[in-house]
């Protein structure tokens, strides 16, 4: 069974995040072809980068990198719930992405983004992230919700 992990973008006390994440989890796990696990960066603590060497090489040192990593390697492709801010992603959602490479690559990715206008731009900066890391940025695979 293919399974996706649905991520939840913000780490924010009093967060919006959660309940659009959790939303999004009700409506995919009616499907009964795949599998969905919600991924929440709260349960995955990393500090600002700190591996020594590129994620691209794949050897990561830190312990918090390896859980991480093995989570994220479980999966086969994910739904990325990102708030918008600055007109950007969240902080903790890009520093998250960065630790990682190849448990990334060559997998299938979606976004539900939200703000104060509907988070576009989270969803469209986070495209160009996901084209470097070689995963398959749906056209039109976009959900935005506002005014959250
Ligand atoms: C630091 C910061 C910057 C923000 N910048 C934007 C923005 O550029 N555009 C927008 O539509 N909403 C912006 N917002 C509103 C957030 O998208 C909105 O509060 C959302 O609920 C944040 O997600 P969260 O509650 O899950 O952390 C910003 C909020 C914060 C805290």
């Amino acid at each position: 069974m293919i399974k996706l992990g649905i991520i939840l973008g913000s780490t924010r006390p009093g967060r919006n995040g959660e309940q659009v994440a959790k939303w999004v989890y009700d409506i995919a796990s009616r499907r009964s072809d795949a599998d969905f696990e919600l991924v929440d960066l709260l349960d995955y603590p990393l500090p600002h980068l700190d591996e020594p060497l590129p994620p691209s090489f794949g050897n990561y040192q830190n312990e918090h990198t390896k859980q991480w990593a093995s989570k994220i390697a479980s999966f086969d492709g994910f739904v990325i719930v990102t708030p918008e801010y600055n007109h950007g992603t969240s902080g903790v959602l890009k520093n998250a992405i960065d630790y990682l490479y190849a448990e990334w690559n060559n997998k299938a990715v979606g976004f539900v983004s939200y703000g104060a206008v509907g988070g576009a731009r989270a969803a469209e900066h986070l495209r160009l992230v996901a084209g470097e890391l070689g995963r398959r940025a749906p056209t039109g695979g976009a959900v935005a919700a506002d005014r959250v």
